[in-house]
């Protein structure tokens, strides 16, 4: 399955570029896809990894399970798990000094030192809790299995009364465990210590998006390569067969591959459809991301000149095929169903793209269609720019002949023009201040070390907007369509 490759491949690149990064195990979801309801997938935007405690900047990216609340402090807790007698258990994280463990047993020891966190890498897959009462069927679509059977589940803790009757709620405002849908289901959490039983809760449901826009595109203009290859498209000849002076004509038809690739990202998506908009471009190109995007194209020119009887020219098409390169800067959008609200954030990728421009007529001397012989005066080789007029000039000082017009090669562009120099490639000759360069004096690329832009809508952990704020976003509709479907299936 493709996205269970794409998270392969993420995995290699994380293990060759960075050998000591925590270890990183692919997270399951249950799905709608294809005929059967159920089938469990792997989440192309999350990934459980092993807790460092060295790494302080890991549980950024952590997904918030609610807050730990004491007199003189609040701090996000994170879903963690761990594995107890060979089953994956899932509980919360809490602080002990400086130190994240994870509460998920009842037992003695029930706070593990080592164990894994949910991660929501790519901040474009969509987190939130979702609303359970027994009676609701079955498991939620979307909902991220642990173990063999259970899913992510949390319940509110119980308030405490103090001595003057007011409440508090010291310790972690929610209790994270699981969903068992055994029978109608029940929700387990741990709860002072003690395993407990619910008929409602809460269960955490993924929302993949099911399209992208690629916006604010910005090149990387000194390590852009440009690479041309003058390639021959296409020849003809043009000759006169009749018995006097006359104009002859051809269309030339020729094609070429337009490719563009823009690269991948951890924790995207791959082969979702992506609108690209490019800079002082009417239409944005659809592809799908991560996949090379390549179409045939085609174009035609009318070649015509006026020729002797009995002679000919030989004529010739060539452009640049063009490979371009550059790394770059954009605002990635992911759009899902049942929401208006998009997610985006910065990413950072390389694109390529091969095109086809300066293409350029080329023309040969005159000569005798029965003999091949070259008719003196006219010229060698000379060339002409798209649709415009050239004169052959004449290298030869003998005498003139009956032909000694050099001919005069018009050359027309018909139909759709796909050739020229390719829109990336034009921003690079725009002035700095309004390319798409990536300028790093001018803006600097968004702190990802502090999400809390994007938190409000895509529920990951470590800032402001999670919590009890997120509850209220989170009862969102989770449509898998036959779309998504088939993209999941690929
Ligand atoms: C140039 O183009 C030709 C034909 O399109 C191709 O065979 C050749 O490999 C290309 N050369 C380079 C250096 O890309
Ligand atoms: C015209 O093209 C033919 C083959 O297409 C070639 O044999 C001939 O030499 C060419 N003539 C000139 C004048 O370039
Ligand atoms: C080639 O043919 C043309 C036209 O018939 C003639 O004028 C010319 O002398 C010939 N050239 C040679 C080298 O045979
Ligand atoms: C990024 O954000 C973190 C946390 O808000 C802050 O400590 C750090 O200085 C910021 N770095 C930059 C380069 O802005
Ligand atoms: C899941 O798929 C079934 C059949 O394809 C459909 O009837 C149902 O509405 C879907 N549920 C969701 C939540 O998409």
């Amino acid at each position: 399955m493709m996205i269970t490759f794409t998270f392969i491949l993420t995995l290699m690149q994380l293990l060759l570029i960075n050998p000591t990064e925590a270890a990183v195990h692919p997270v399951l979801t249950y799905k709608n896809a294809s005929t059967q309801l159920g089938q469990m997938v792997t989440s192309s935007t999350l990934v459980w990894e092993s807790y460092d405690a060295k790494d302080a900047k890991q549980l950024q990216f952590a997904v918030e399970g609610g807050k730990y609340i004491t007199e003189d402090e609040h701090y996000a807790i994170y879903v963690c798990r761990v594995p107890i007698d060979g089953v994956h258990t899932s509980g919360h994280t809490e602080k002990v000094l400086q130190k994240h463990v994870c509460v998920a047993s009842h037992y003695k020891h029930g706070k593990y030192e080592a164990f894994d966190v949910l991660m929501n890498k790519g901040h474009l897959g969509k987190i939130g809790w979702k609303h359970w009462r027994k009676f609701d069927a079955g498991v939620p679509v979307g909902a991220i299995r642990i173990g063999d059977d259970s899913f992510i589940g949390r319940h509110r803790a119980s308030r405490q009364h103090n001595a003057e009757g007011g409440e508090t709620h010291w310790g972690a405002d929610f209790n994270l465990g699981r969903l068992e849908p055994v029978g109608l289901g029940k929700i387990k959490v741990i709860e002072n210590e003690r395993e407990k039983y619910y008929d409602d809760g809460e269960v955490l449901i993924e929302t993949e998006p099911f399209r992208y826009e690629l916006r604010d595109i910005k090149l990387d203009r000194i390590r852009t390569d440009i690479r041309e290859n003058l390639t021959e498209l296409t020849t003809a000849k043009l000759e006169n067969l009749g018995d006097k002076y006359s104009t002859v004509e051809t269309v030339m038809s020729y094609s070429f591959d337009y490719l563009q690739y823009w690269g991948s990202h951890e924790g995207v998506a791959r082969g979702l459809p992506t609108k690209i908009y490019e800079k002082d471009v009417s239409q944005p190109a659809d592809i799908n991301w991560a996949l090379k995007h390549g179409q045939k194209r085609f174009e035609n020119k009318a070649v015509h000149t006026k020729l002797w009887p009995g002679t000919a020219i030989n004529v010739t098409l060539r452009g640049n095929y063009v490979t371009l390169e550059a790394p770059y800067t954009a605002k990635l959008f992911a759009f899902y169903y049942g929401s208006d609200e998009s997610v985006s954030r910065k990413i950072s990728a390389e694109v390529r793209k091969s095109y086809l421009k300066d293409v350029k007529l080329e023309f040969s001397a005159v000569y005798w269609i029965e003999n091949g012989t070259v008719v003196p005066t006219t010229t060698t080789t000379t060339t002409s720019t798209t649709s415009t007029t050239t004169h052959a000039t004449t290298t030869s000082t003998k005498e003139p002949t009956p032909i000694n017009e050099p001919p005069l090669v018009h050359i027309e562009h018909m139909g759709e023009k796909h050739s020229g120099p390719d829109t990336l490639e034009k921003t690079l000759h725009d002035s700095p201040s309004s390319s798409n360069e990536v300028n790093s004096h001018h803006e600097a690329p968004e702190n990802m070390s502090n999400p809390s832009k994007d938190l409000a809508v895509a529920g990951f952990g470590g800032g402001p907007n999670s919590g009890a704020e997120m509850l209220g976003r989170t009862l969102m509709t989770v449509v898998l369509t036959g779309l998504m479907a088939s993209i999941l299936n690929l």
